[in-house]
């Protein structure tokens, strides 16, 4: 399928059928994102990938880190957001709530606890980096993120982008005994999205092009 119409047709799942993703799909997902270019070809990006058992049991600890610690999503920004940041976040809380939020189940909870859970997807992909890394290199690996989650939608499969859960990144690498070198800089949920589901039946706006494009000539 062409690039565009990949990139035009992916969102975010955040509700997903109970039907495995076969570890060969998973192989050609994560062989697409280690395609990405990366800064002297360091390809600093690894993927940690969950199913069965052991997703069930990093849900349940991140569930339980929730309860404890309450971490709601947010922009990551110490000083309030500019208001063109603000209004953006704004748009998408419109077309989201409406589809998400029902009696007993406030917008923000959906998203909390959905996020601990991975939306019931059948994979959990944790991404991490090697801490020696600067910042600068969580460039290249939202790059193969991207690459991800394009090769993803070209396959059928449905993604989530998951930030919330980096609050409990120190669990996360306790509950998969992967080394504190290690830096948690994503999570992603996939699977086959419920396409009937009013959660996974809105794509937010994107900003116009004068907003993000400046020509100088
Ligand atoms: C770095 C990053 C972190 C995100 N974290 C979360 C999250 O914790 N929970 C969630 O439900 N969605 C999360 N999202 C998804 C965004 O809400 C979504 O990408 C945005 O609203 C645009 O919608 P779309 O992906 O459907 O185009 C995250 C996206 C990115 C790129």
């Amino acid at each position: 399928m062409d690039v565009q119409k990949l990139m035009k047709q992916r969102k975010s799942a955040r509700n997903y059928l109970d039907k495995p993703v076969s570890r060969a799909d998973i192989e050609k997902l994560i062989k697409s994102a280690g395609m990405a270019p990366s800064a002297i070809n360091l390809q600093p990006w690894e993927y940690v990938v969950t199913y069965g058992e052991e997703k069930d049991r990093l849900v349940r600890r991140l569930k339980k880190v929730h309860a404890i610690k309450n971490t709601s999503c947010g922009p990551g920004t110490s000083a309030p957001l500019p208001e063109k940041f603000a209004n953006r976040s704004r748009g998408a809380l419109k077309v989201m709530k409406p589809k998400i939020e029902k009696p007993g189940m406030p917008f923000n909870r959906f998203i909390e606890e959905g996020s601990c859970s991975f939306y019931g997807a059948p994979v959990a992909i944790i991404v991490v980096m090697d801490k020696i890394f600067p910042e600068l290199r969580y460039l290249d690996v939202g790059l193969s993120v991207s690459y991800l989650f394009l090769a993803a939608e070209e396959m059928g499969l449905s993604t989530c982008p998951i930030g919330l859960v980096t609050e409990y990144g120190d669990d996360i690498l306790d509950a998969l005994n992967i080394s504190r070198d290690k830096k948690v800089l994503l999570a992603i949920a996939l699977g086959y999205a419920d396409e009937t589901a009013l959660e996974n039946n809105f794509k937010p706006d994107r900003a116009p092009l004068n907003e993000i494009l400046t020509w100088y000539e």
